[in-house]
Parts: structure tokens; C-alpha cells; sequence
């Protein structure tokens, strides 16, 4: 065979094997479920949201930097302990007037945000596929 059409085959094996690659990569489905928060949970995000916890604090990484991450708060302290957070503030960290309703709604999304994973995450493994798998509390639970 000619030099060049050797070349050229092996050129349209690198683009079909190009083109197979992507094409798996943008077709294999994931299994990003929706997170579906509870009704008293919406209520907690509600006041999160009004009251700018996320100026201060960050979920998943992200947010403002004066105060710490919050993704997984439920797990590491108890409901008192952020209550006493809440209704007394430290340092940085303002004071807040809740009803006891308020505050429970508030643990109750601080609760459901810690079910959605773990953060940060260091067990993560690269598949053959190029995704990355992390570990993740929604599999472990069903
Ligand atoms: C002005 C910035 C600011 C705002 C707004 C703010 N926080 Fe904080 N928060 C902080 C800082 C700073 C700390 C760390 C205090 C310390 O321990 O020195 C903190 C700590 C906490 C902790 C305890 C974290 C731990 O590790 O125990 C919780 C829970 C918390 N905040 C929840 C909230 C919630 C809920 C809101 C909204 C209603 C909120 N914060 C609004 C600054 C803020």
C-alpha cells in the first residue's frame, strides 16, 4: 500500500475511533435523580434563602467564605447544638430571633442537604469511561 494511503486509513481510525469515544460519552445515561425536598424542608429553604445564610455559608463549596460549610452540618452536631447556634450566634456569626417552627424547619433542610452527599469528597474514582464516580449517600440509602 502507498505511504499515503496508509496514512489516510490510519487517520479515519483515529476519527471513527474519535467519533465512538463521544459518542458514548454523550449518550450513556446517568442517573441523576431530581432531590425532592419535603414541604417543612421548602419551608427552611425559604427562610435560608430570606435570611442569607448562603452570604456567609456554603453548600457543596459554594457560597460566602466568612463562615463554614454546611453541606453536612446535620451529621456533625445535634439539633440542639445548631439551635443554640442559631439563637445565640458566634463570633461571625449573627443572632437570630426564630420561632421554635423556624428553627425546625431550618434543621429539617439542613437535614435533607446532608442526605444529598458529602462534601468535600474525597472518595472519588475515575471509570473507563471517563465519568467520575464519587461516593454518594443517595445509592448507599435505597
Ligand atoms: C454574617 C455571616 C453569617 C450569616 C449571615 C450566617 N452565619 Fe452561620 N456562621 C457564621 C460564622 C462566621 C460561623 C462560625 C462561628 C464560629 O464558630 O466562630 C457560623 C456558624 C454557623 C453554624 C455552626 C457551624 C458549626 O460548625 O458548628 C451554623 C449551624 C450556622 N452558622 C447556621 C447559619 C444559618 C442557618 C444561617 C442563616 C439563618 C446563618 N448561619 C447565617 C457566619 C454567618
Amino acid at each position: 500500500m502507498e505511504t499515503s494511503k496508509k496514512y489516510l486509513l490510519f487517520l479515519s481510525l483515529l476519527i471513527s475511533l474519535f467519533l465512538a469515544y463521544n459518542f458514548i460519552i454523550y449518550t450513556s445515561k446517568e442517573d441523576y435523580e431530581t432531590i425532592h425536598l419535603s414541604e417543612k424542608a421548602l419551608q427552611g429553604e425559604s427562610i435560608w434563602l430570606k435570611k442569607n445564610c448562603n452570604s456567609c455559608h456554603q453548600f457543596y463549596g459554594l457560597g460566602g467564605y466568612l463562615g463554614p460549610d454546611l453541606t453536612n452540618i446535620y451529621s456533625k452536631r445535634d439539633e440542639a447544638n445548631i439551635k443554640a447556634m442559631l439563637n445565640s450566634g458566634v463570633n461571625a456569626m449573627p443572632k437570630f430571633n426564630f420561632k421554635e417552627n423556624e428553627k425546625k424547619a431550618l434543621i429539617q433542610f439542613l437535614k435533607e442537604v446532608d442526605q444529598t452527599g458529602y462534601y468535600p469528597n474525597k472518595e472519588a474514582s475515575i471509570e473507563y469511561n471517563g465519568w467520575v464516580e464519587i461516593k454518594n449517600k443517595q445509592h448507599e440509602n435505597r
